[in-house]
């Protein structure tokens, strides 16, 4: 008798559970650049890749999978701790197809930017290319579950899009200073009318959750760090304040089209706060080093600077903010994706 109420006690809370399932995020779709990249660019040709050690040396088995990164990204992280599926897989990978993609695929290319011409430079997958992949997914999403299913899962999916670094760091590094204050704001305003356009027509497609990730604090990744060692190596405050310049802008953008897209729920996903929270309390975060990366010299080494062969490399990635000269460590990661999901992606569940 003992046995049965158990028995149904149980079958009870699986059915509850099941219920509460019911309403969970089905998807997660990604598009961006090397922060959520997780790995198409070793399927295309461009000298921007990391799929070859020491990258991924944290990851399972060691595996370097075009991440930049020791090991996964907040996406992955965010992904699993939705309860979907503990990594993200690339669109362009040969291995998978709609079955995997179903629940989540991330269209991102290391070195893009909302510029064409920031694609352009290397060769990578330009935004508006990920966005003609989406229409691709979504084709074989209706003819995999159906229609209606599919429509379902579109609708209800969470839509990442993180990219913008890149279009500022090239335009620094080519004209070293702005060639005047009318430049810059021009410049923004023109990232901020393609993020726009692409935000629109995402929700045109279908989209309703949609998180624009804002730009971290620029001046403070190590390659930045590295250019200003004449003044000491700290970050450039030049650079942050137009990131933050560049926020606020994007914040309004966000308002605007929250206001003129019926039954959108848009978030400016902000990480300038947690990253610069981390950079300038290290301690409280378990960091040891926040200025240096942890691969080659860790002052300027990317993608294919960072080679297995380079003496340099730390042994304890977990001690450091920065995996390479431009993006953070997996423990990094782990932080940030637990802060978008508390302050900015609850707002979906
Ligand atoms: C996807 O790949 C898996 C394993 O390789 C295979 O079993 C499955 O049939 C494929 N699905 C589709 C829809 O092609
Ligand atoms: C980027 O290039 C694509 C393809 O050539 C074009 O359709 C699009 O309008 C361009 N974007 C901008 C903002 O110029």
């Amino acid at each position: 008798m003992y046995y049965k109420v158990v028995y149904y006690l149980f079958i009870a809370y699986i059915l509850l559970g099941r219920s509460c399932t019911c309403k969970k995020i089905p998807a997660i779709i990604v598009f961006g650049d090397s922060s959520v990249d997780a790995g198409n660019n070793n399927y295309i040709s461009t000298i921007l890749k990391s799929n070859f050690e020491p990258y991924g040396c944290d990851f399972d088995g060691r595996k370097p999978t075009g991440r930049f990164s020791n090991g996964k990204l907040p996406t992955d992280f965010i992904s699993q701790a939705l309860g979907i599926k503990s990594l993200i897989p690339a669109y362009l990978d040969p291995k998978c197809n709609i079955t995997d993609f179903a629940t989540g695929v991330s269209f991102a290319s290391a070195g893009t930017g909302y510029d064409n011409a920031t694609s352009d430079l290397f060769s990578v997958i330009p935004l508006w290319k990920e966005l003609e992949y989406y229409k691709e997914f979504q084709r074989d999403l209706r003819s995999y579950l159906g229609h209606e299913k599919a429509n379902q899962v579109l609708s209800e999916a969470i839509y990442i899009i993180s990219v913008g670094t890149n279009d500022f760091l090239e335009k620094y590094s080519v004209l070293s200073k702005w060639t005047s204050e009318y430049s810059v704001e021009n410049y923004e305003q023109y990232l901020l009318s393609i993020a726009e356009n692409f935000i629109a027509k995402l929700y045109k497609l279908g989209a309703r959750k949609i998180a624009v990730a804002g730009l971290p604090p620029m001046g403070c990744l190590p390659l930045e760090r590295t250019k200003n060692f004449m003044f000491g190596s700290g970050c450039v405050e030049e650079q942050n304040n137009l990131v933050k310049d560049f926020n606020e802008k994007l914040k309004a953008s966000v308002a605007m089209l929250k206001h003129n897209l019926v039954g959108i729920k848009l978030v400016l996903s902000d990480t300038y706060d947690i990253l610069w929270n981390i950079i300038h309390n290290p301690d409280s975060f378990g960091f040891a080093d926040v200025r240096k990366a942890c691969c080659g010299t860790g002052l300027f080494e990317i993608g294919y600077m960072c080679d297995k062969l380079n003496i340099f490399t730390c042994w304890d990635p977990n001690n450091h903010v920065f995996w390479d000269a431009l993006h953070t460590t997996e423990k990094t990661n782990r932080i940030v994706a637990d802060d978008l999901i508390k302050n900015y992606l609850s707002e979906f569940l």
